[in-house]
């Protein structure tokens, strides 16, 4: 109750110097208090292991976010890592602590070229055993949540990732098990299992800042996908904006998903998270770099609010101390989120709260 009504005032005051230790807060002004009032959804990506291990990550999670994202709790290696066995441990302790908390999630991800068990890769199938395992793999994690928590799901990234730079298709073992219909098999299949589900494709941008799809080769293939998607009646309902930006290239998210808008699907930022590419050494330029992320966060959030196609925007991590990217040798100190490593209100956070009260 104190600690909320010390950082109530510090946050009115609005006088946080770069980089202090603010600790995480359910207060008035938090960002999932501002999320929920925007009637928002504003997630982060999680680990169930951290969420055991540390009761300040724990916390950090419940009192900043309306959403999580298991950030590899579904991935098919965890989930599926045998072909006649599923683990659904690790996806329902976040499930269950989603709903504990009163939050929803976003489920992350069926079909990816990426972390795939060596039952998956190594052995060789016909094209029709592959659509088969690809199918019962969608079917059965699917009906597992349908069914476990129908209440805690509003989105499901079906497909990720399923383009190159150039914007050809990258020779995944779905692609080459299957061809160039496993992407659409794939939504059917994911339909056939959750009717009501909102199904995404996610996939992240070509990290040149360019906000014009039609110029970046892989959006415009995106783009194509859609529409013949579209045209076709394939159960596609939105496309995911993975939004891992840089400070000096990155994206006007508004601009980037008008098409996406008109062709009338729905469009999120899944991924969010930014390094600082101008600040060496990183901690040099910290506050510059701070007030890079402020406003990128801020303008995300905003560019969603203002599309009626989009609600959510989900940060990848909880805070700079769990960021993926700390594990990435070409950065340690990347420090690329809105939450510091003690779960400390960044410039970022308060740029997230003020677009959403504005
Ligand atoms: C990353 C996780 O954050 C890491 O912990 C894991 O080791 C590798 O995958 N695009 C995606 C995410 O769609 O699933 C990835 O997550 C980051 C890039």
């Amino acid at each position: 109750m104190l600690r909320c009504l010390v950082v109530g005032l510090l946050v009115l005051a609005g006088s946080f110097p770069v980089g202090s230790f603010v600790p995480a807060t359910a207060g008035p002004r938090s960002t999932r208090t501002a999320a929920a009032r925007a009637d928002f959804n504003w997630g982060a990506a999680a680990r169930p292991s951290l969420l055991e291990r540390d009761p300040g990550y724990a916390q950090a999670l419940a009192d900043n976010f309306t959403v999580i994202t298991p950030e590899n709790a579904l991935k098919f290696d965890t989930v599926h890592p045998a072909p006649d066995r599923y683990d659904f441990g690790p996806g329902d302790r976040l499930a269950d602590f989603a709903r504990a908390h009163g939050m929803k999630m976003r489920g992350h991800t069926l079909v990816w070229h990426a972390q795939l068990p060596d039952w998956v890769t190594r052995e060789t199938r016909t094209r029709d055993q592959w659509i088969g395992l690809m199918r019962d793999h969608i079917v059965t994690v699917l009906g597992h949540y349908r069914s476990a928590y129908p209440d805690v799901f509003y989105q499901w990234d079906v497909v990720n990732e399923a383009f190159d730079g150039r914007g050809e298709r990258r020779p995944s073992v779905w692609q080459k098990g299957i061809g160039d219909d496993y992407v659409e098999l794939a939504f059917r299949f994911a339909r056939e299992a959750w009717p009501g589900m909102q199904l995404f494709y996610n996939d992240f941008d070509d990290g040149t800042g360019e906000s014009d799809c039609d110029r970046s080769a892989k959006c415009a293939a995106i783009k194509r996908l859609a529409t013949r998607f579209r045209s076709r009646s394939v159960p596609l309902d939105g496309i995911g904006f993975q939004g891992h930006i840089k400070d000096l290239d990155s994206p006007d998210f508004g601009s980037l998903a008008g098409w996406v808008e008109r062709l009338g699907l729905r469009w999120a930022i899944t991924e969010l998270d930014m390094t600082c590419t101008s600040a060496r050494p990183p901690q040099v330029d910290r506050p510059a770099c701070f007030a890079s992320q402020a406003r990128a966060f801020g303008a995300a959030v905003r560019a969603c609010v203002d599309s009626p196609a989009c609600d959510t925007v989900v940060q990848w991590g909880v805070s700079d101390r769990d960021s993926w990217l700390n594990r990435m040798t070409y950065d340690p100190s990347a420090n690329p989120l809105a939450f510091d490593r003690q779960f400390g209100y960044k410039p970022a956070a308060y740029a997230v709260v003020k677009e959403l009260s504005g």
